[in-house]
């Protein structure tokens, strides 16, 4: 039966007591993680957010109270009433921190029941449900210690950069997010405009364009936590809605900048216990794509470095090495020490990880007893052994071989280092490894619409050196776009981006210039930034900014290599909340009043 709770009070949490409270008589309220019957007595672990305390019901000293215990099953919501004792020597429970007390109950109130669970919510992480099934039961999911346990680091952290950055005389001021597109490379979410007929709302894949315009309008130091929406393709990293600490500041160096992240994150961090080292060292991005084949590397791994075969196998004969390199691809390579013993088990499965960053092949060579490689026949021993001394390989490892257009090389040799690194445990756990990354390229080709997009954001200026080479490269010289640098950086800690940003541009003609070099007409310019280009015309200081993620350094922090773990509601890879089935249909009245026809 189900009662009321009147003007019962909790007194104490389920996390609380300990042996000082012995004698003490107390309400505990909660959930039933568990009941167990041992004829007389009967178990309840009672949970909340904060832990576990045993309510022990005993027939012979309160027989209503057992009567009731009875009923209580998994997830019942439940008020125990009684006395702290002390638990017999050997039923001490060391797990808990409440486990040398329980409650001896002379009252039990059932407060309201729960139907049978559609998954086990006390499963260790390798038994646990599916995710599917755990986000259509959110509400069951968030019950698991784990998952309360991030979320209240996640107040607990955004309190600290709330306090951080009042203390360095930021203003947090919140932009608007019914607004026209910023783009930062993903497609917008739309919202249909119900009084303006055929008009569209963007909501803002970052508040971009209005931080600067805080800038121009002499607000000198903004920081906002702030929503981001971005229709991209999703990752373990990537929700379509997140959270952004979002800053920005006038008259800023990058130096300022740098210093003002790193005494954030060293006061974040010490919300875990660690000390972060500061300053974090730099690094260019033509340093760490050459050394790591990434931009984000993970430098808790050591060496595994890429080595550069190109031009040793120059004059190479084996036609698909020949190829690469005629159509300027690039062979390189990486030594997994002690490798030689990799089974071919292991480097097929390697091989077929280097496949998904499209590699369409991963050669190996093993310095075991004797030289054995995939490539013998083709290349020769002798070749084969130049290359292992050039990757500076000894006995007993083994090197991997791919060999295509740069950036595939890159993208795969890169992503071993971590596989590899993971598979054979070589990260050590309790290390914290930041970097900055600097001297971002302010242009990527895409050959999908043989064009060139701002690899950060199109408000980034280009390094000052470099300007002249700029001016070319609009005026013609279109090759020269691919070598312009940008006063861009991002924040890498443990091989996750948790930090990206640039100085911006602040004159009105440069901005123009990037527009055009985007291949954007003055109209189209005008169309969708005239606001922010007249903006600037009017007296706006230097400045530049940041965004760090929310739910990436969460990631560092907890640590967990899935986004949706530091989040309350997150969304699935499809991009839907299959708790409240979201994105949903609507009715015809809705569409009519918003103008909208659906095309099949
Ligand atoms: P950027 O696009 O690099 O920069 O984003 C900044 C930081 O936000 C996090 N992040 C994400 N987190 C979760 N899911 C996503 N889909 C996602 N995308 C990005 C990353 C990233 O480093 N306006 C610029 C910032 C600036 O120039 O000041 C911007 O948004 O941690």
């Amino acid at each position: 039966m189900i009662e009321n709770l009147n003007n019962l009070e909790r007194t104490h949490s389920c996390g609380a007591l300990r042996k000082e409270n012995v004698g003490q008589r107390v309400t505990l309220m909660g959930w039933c993680a568990r009941r167990r019957d041992f004829g007389p007595l009967t178990f309840i672990d009672l949970r909340d957010r904060d832990a576990i305390t045993q309510i022990v019901v005993n027939q012979e000293k309160a027989e209503q109270a057992h009567a009731k215990a009875k009923e209580v099953r998994g997830e019942y919501v439940v008020a125990a009433i009684g006395e702290i004792v002390l638990r017999d020597e050997n039923s001490i429970n060391p797990k808990l921190a409440t486990g040398e007390v329980e409650v001896q109950a002379s009252e039990i109130i059932i407060l309201n029941d729960a139907r049978p669970l559609p998954f086990q919510l006390d499963a260790s992480d390798n038994t646990l449900a599916s995710e599917d099934l755990r986000l259509k039961y959110r509400y069951l999911d968030l019950r698991r210690s784990q998952l309360q346990a991030n979320l209240r680091l996640r107040h607990r952290m955004i309190l600290e950069i709330n306090r951080y950055m009042d203390e360095q005389g930021f203003t947090h001021i919140e932009t608007p997010n019914l607004i026209k597109s910023t783009p930062e490379g993903a497609r917008d979410y739309i919202v249909p405009s119900r009084v303006q007929p055929g008009k569209f709302f963007a909501l803002p894949q970052s508040p971009q364009i209005f931080k600067q315009i805080c800038m121009i309008a002499g607000m000198d130091k903004y920081y906002q936590i702030a929503r981001c929406f971005r229709d991209e393709d999703l990752r373990a990293d990537r929700q379509p809605e997140f959270s952004q600490l979002d800053v920005e500041m006038s008259f800023a160096t990058t130096d300022q900048i740098y210093r003002l992240v790193e005494g954030l994150f060293a006061r974040i961090f010490k919300l875990i216990g660690v000390e972060l080292q500061t300053p974090f060292p730099r690094f260019t991005f033509a340093e760490m794509m050459r050394r790591f084949g990434s931009d984000k590397p993970d430098l808790r791994i050591e060496g595994m470095e890429l080595q550069d075969f190109s031009e040793a196998l120059a004059e190479t004969t084996f036609a698909p090495y020949a190829s690469v390199l005629s159509a300027k691809g690039e062979i390189k390579g990486l030594v997994v020490g002690g490798g030689a013993t990799m089974s071919r088990k292991v480097l097929d499965e390697l091989q077929e990880f280097a496949k998904r960053y499209g590699a369409s092949a991963l050669a190996w060579i093993k310095l075991g007893d004797e030289v054995t490689s995939s490539l013998l026949k083709a290349l020769g021993h002798d070749t084969v052994v130049d290359l292992a001394g050039i990757a500076g390989a000894q006995k007993g490892d083994a090197v991997l071989i791919v060999a295509a257009k740069s950036d595939v090389v890159a993208a795969s040799l890169g992503a071993l280092r971590n596989e590899i690194a993971k598979r054979e445990k070589l990260i050590p756990e309790g290390v914290y490894a930041p970097l900055w990354v600097t001297e971002f390229p302010m242009f990527e080709y895409h050959e999908d619409d043989d064009r060139y997009y701002s690899m950060h954001h199109p408000f980034t200026s280009p390094m000052d050196e470099d300007v002249p080479v700029f001016e070319r490269a609009v005026n013609g010289e279109t090759e020269l776009f691919g070598q312009i640098r940008a006063k861009a950086y991002d924040a890498v800690i443990n091989g996750v981006e948790v930090a990206g940003g640039s100085i911006r541009i602040h004159r009105r003609d440069v901005q123009a210039l990037v527009f055009k070099a985007l291949g954007m007409t003055e109209e189209m310019a005008r169309a969708r930034f005239g606001f922010f280009l007249d903006a600037l015309a009017y007296g706006t200081p230097p400045h530049g900014g940041i965004a760090s993620g929310i739910e990436r350094t969460l990631m560092v922090l907890v640590p967990t290599e899935n986004i949706r773990d530091v989040m309350a509601f997150p969304k699935t890879a499809s991009a839907q909340d299959l708790m409240i089935d979201a994105p949903g249909e609507v009715d015809q009245k809705q569409l009519a009043e918003l103008h909208l026809k659906i095309v099949e």
